[in-house]
C-alpha cells in the first residue's frame, strides 16, 4: 500500500502568506500542516509516500526531504498544472503501480489520524473507501448522499442542499480510479474532479465504501480554519518548559517553551507554543497561541493567534487577538511625528485597527 500526499494547490485564500510560502507548509502549533499528513500515514504503516507538487515544489521539498525524518521514503510527483484531484491521481499512475493507495489531501487535519481505516481498507479489499464528515456548510466541499447507509450519489460543491455529510480530504483507493479519472469530463470549474471519479465508480458497480468520522477534521483553506486547527492541536500538547523562565514571570497550564526560548517579566497561560529562540519581555501570551521561532514579543498582549517566524511585536497598546502573522513581520508603536499609522502590507492583506 503506498501514500499519495497531493501538495500542489496555491492557497489563494491564505494571501499574502501563500504569495511567498505553500499553504501546506503554514504551521499548526509550530509545525507545517503537511507534516501531520506525513506523520498520518506513516502511523497507519505506509513506507513510501509520493508526493504531487506544483509551483512551490522547491519549498515543500526542502522542507520534507527524502522521507528520513520519518523513517520514510518520499518520491516527487509534479503536476503541471492545478487542473483537479483526479488529474492529480493520473499523474500519479506510474508511481502507484498495481499497488492500493491512500491519497490525503495535504491541507487536511484529521486529529485521530488514519490508522483505523487504512486497515480497515485493506481488510475489506474493496476498489475505494471514502471518509465523510458531518459539517455544518456540506455546499462548501465534495458532498455525498446516503441511502440505507451507501453512498449513492456524489456532488462536487453542490448549489443546493442534497446532504450534511462532506467528503473528507482522504481517500483509499484500487487501480481502478485510473480507469474513473480517464473516463469522467473536466468539471465547470475545468478540474477533473476525484467526486466524479468515484461516482463514475459507484454507476460502474464498483464497490465503494464509506466511513463517517466523528473525530475532529479540518480542510485547512481560511484564516478561521488555521485558528480552530492551531486551538485543537494547542489543546492536545504536554506541558514542556525547556527554555528559560525568569522569576517574575508565571507559565501557566499546558505550554510548551522550546530550547532557547525566553521569557522576562511575562504572563504565558496555556494552551500555547513558545518557539526555540523567542523572546517575550514584558508581554501576555493568552490561550491558543503560537509563536514560531526566533520571535520578539515586548509589551504586548496577545491571544489565539498564529506569529511566524522572525517577527517582531513591539509595545503594542491593544490586544491581539485571531491573527496570523508571517514571517520577519515587524509591528511597533511608532514613536515619528506625525503620530499616525504607518503601514507597510502585502497584497490582499487584511488589518483591523481600533
Ligand atoms: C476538495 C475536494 C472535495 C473535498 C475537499 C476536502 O475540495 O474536491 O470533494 O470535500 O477537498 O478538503 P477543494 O479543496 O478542491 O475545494
Amino acid at each position: 500500500m503506498k501514500g499519495l500526499i497531493l501538495s500542489g494547490g496555491r492557497g489563494t485564500r491564505l494571501r499574502p502568506l501563500t504569495h511567498t510560502s505553500a499553504k501546506q507548509l503554514v504551521p499548526i502549533a509550530n509545525k507545517p500542516i503537511l507534516f501531520y499528513g506525513i506523520e498520518a500515514l506513516v502511523q497507519a504503516g505506509i513506507k513510501h509516500i509520493g508526493i504531487i507538487v506544483g509551483d512551490t515544489k522547491k519549498e515543500i521539498m526542502e522542507a520534507v526531504g527524502d522521507g528520513s525524518q520519518w523513517g520514510v521514503r518520499v518520491t516527487y510527483i509534479e503536476q503541471e498544472a492545478p487542473l483537479g484531484l483526479a488529474h492529480a491521481v493520473l499523474t500519479a499512475e506510474e508511481f502507484i503501480g498495481q499497488e492500493h493507495f491512500v491519497m490525503y489531501l495535504g491541507d487536511n487535519l484529521i486529529i485521530n489520524g488514519v490508522t483505523e481505516f487504512v486497515a480497515e481498507f485493506e481488510q475489506n479489499q474493496s476498489h475505494s473507501q471514502i471518509l465523510l464528515a458531518k459539517v455544518p456548510e456540506p455546499e462548501q466541499f465534495g458532498v455525498a448522499q446516503l441511502k440505507d447507509g451507501k453512498v449513492v450519489r456524489l456532488v462536487e460543491k453542490p448549489k443546493t442542499h442534497i446532504s450534511d455529510f462532506a467528503l473528507v480530504g482522504v481517500y483509499m483507493f484500487d487501480r481502478h480510479i485510473f480507469e474513473a479519472a480517464r473516463a469522467i469530463s473536466p468539471s465547470w470549474r475545468n478540474e477533473l474532479e476525484i467526486t466524479d471519479a468515484i461516482q463514475y465508480l459507484i454507476d460502474k458497480g464498483y464497490e465503494v465504501r464509506s466511513h463517517i468520522i466523528d473525530g475532529w477534521w479540518k480542510d485547512t483553506g481560511k484564516l478561521e480554519d488555521m485558528l480552530e486547527a492551531n486551538r485543537i492541536i494547542l489543546d492536545t500538547m504536554e506541558r514542556r518548559v525547556a527554555g528559560s523562565v525568569d522569576s517574575d514571570s508565571r507559565v501557566e497550564g499546558r505550554v510548551v517553551i522550546e530550547p532557547g526560548a525566553e521569557i522576562v517579566n511575562s504572563l504565558i497561560r496555556g494552551p500555547a507554543i513558545i518557539g526555540p529562540k523567542t523572546k517575550i519581555i514584558n508581554s501576555f501570551i493568552g490561550p491558543f497561541t503560537s509563536i514560531n521561532y526566533e520571535v520578539v514579543v515586548k509589551g504586548s498582549e496577545l491571544e489565539h493567534s498564529i506569529i511566524l517566524e522572525n517577527s517582531s511585536l513591539i509595545d503594542i497598546g491593544g490586544k491581539i487577538v485571531d491573527s496570523l502573522v508571517g514571517k520577519n513581520v515587524q509591528i511597533a508603536r511608532s514613536v515619528l511625528r506625525p503620530c499616525a499609522y504607518r503601514f507597510m502590507v502585502g497584497d490582499n492583506s487584511r488589518v483591523g485597527i481600533l
